[in-house]
């Protein structure tokens, strides 16, 4: 079987995850694995306060510098069009969050023939 280029190209199963950063500071790839940003977030040791995980408290409420989710579970919070609620919604793409990568092992890009690297911050 022949598959063209196109054909992988536009196939949804080939979607790149979503490169999740903390102020820049690329942390994690969003994959299938994980149900919400905010389990994501958790899984890499990313603190985020938060009560419901459900997205009627607000509590885990985060500045988004760049990009954009979507919500599997509509909000109860009123939120700002810089801001999201990490328990009930994913990224659409890459996203830049306003929390701080102090402390988080952070991937730093290398020479291209080199594996990426990763470093504590
Ligand atoms: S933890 Fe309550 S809205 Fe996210």
């Amino acid at each position: 079987m022949r598959v063209s280029l196109k054909t992988l190209t536009f196939n949804p199963i080939f979607k790149k995850a979503p490169i999740v950063s903390l102020q820049g500071q690329p942390v994690l790839l969003f994959t299938q694995q994980h149900t919400s940003l905010l389990m994501a977030l958790e899984q890499k040791q990313i603190k985020v306060f938060s009560e419901c995980r459900n997205g009627y408290c607000g509590a885990c409420k985060t500045k988004i510098k760049s990009g954009s989710v979507t919500y599997h579970t509509e909000p109860l919070v009123s939120l700002g069009s810089d801001e999201c609620l990490p328990c009930c919604c994913m990224p659409d793409g890459d996203i830049d969050l306003d929390l701080s990568a102090d402390g988080v092992q952070v991937v730093r890009a290398t020479a291209k023939h080199e594996r990426p690297e990763t470093a504590n911050i």
